[in-house]
């Protein structure tokens, strides 16, 4: 109860321009007009090239385009087998609907999409890298931005894993490592 006439004398003071120099002092109201800048608008906008404190600094690595936003030639992070297998898991949660499984445009969406079925990824392997970060980061045509579910290392992983359906659907027994030849050999006979 002590409380109570302490609040009433704040909530009466606050108001109060003698007891409060915060509201004496100049300044522009949101919306308002103001005679200090030239053209009178009180709400400035941030000078161009201002960056939120803490926002992330893009770079080839998050955008996938080179000092020029041309799309860079190679995967910027190392392919490993660890992030092929990512890359797996993600193309076969995030793309294969659409793209199939095999990357070859047969998915179960694509067969019910009219106005443009997802196109095969199998015959445009001679496009650099970046382009296809670019398509999962940027969104292509018809196809939304995948960026807000993957991050920087599971796009360039998904990359990697489609490079890998381009390779798997053209490649010569001679360019199989020796050891995994002998098997694959045997497997076929
Ligand atoms: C909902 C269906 C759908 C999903 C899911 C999808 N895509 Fe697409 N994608 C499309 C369609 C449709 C196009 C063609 C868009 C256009 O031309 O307007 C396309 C285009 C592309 C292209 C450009 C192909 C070219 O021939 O130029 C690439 C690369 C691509 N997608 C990769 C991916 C990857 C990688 C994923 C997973 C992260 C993915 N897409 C997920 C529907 C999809």
């Amino acid at each position: 109860m002590r409380a109570l006439p302490i609040l009433a004398l704040a909530l009466v003071t606050a108001g109060c321009e003698w007891v409060n120099p915060m509201l004496q002092q100049p300044k522009v109201k949101p919306y308002r007009k103001s005679v200090f800048y030239p053209d009178q608008i009180a709400m400035r906008a941030p000078p161009p090239g201002t960056v939120p404190a803490g926002a992330p600094v893009e770079t080839a690595t998050t955008t996938g385009r080179d000092a020029a936003g041309a799309p860079v030639a190679r995967i910027p992070v190392p392919v490993t087998p660890e992030i092929l297998e990512l890359g797996r898991k993600r193309y076969d949660v995030f793309c294969a609907v659409c793209h199939g499984v095999l990357g070859d445009g047969q998915g179960p969406v694509a067969r019910n999409m009219s106005i443009r079925p997802p196109p095969s990824l199998l015959q445009i392997g001679a496009r650099p890298d970046g382009f296809f970060f670019t398509a999962i980061t940027e969104g292509y045509g018809y196809m939304p931005s995948y960026r807000p579910w993957l991050g920087d290392e599971e796009r360039w992983a998904v990359v990697a894993y489609v490079r890998a359906l381009q390779l798997s659907q053209g490649a010569r027994i001679e360019q199989v490592p020796p050891d995994v030849r002998a098997r694959l050999e045997k497997e076929n006979r």
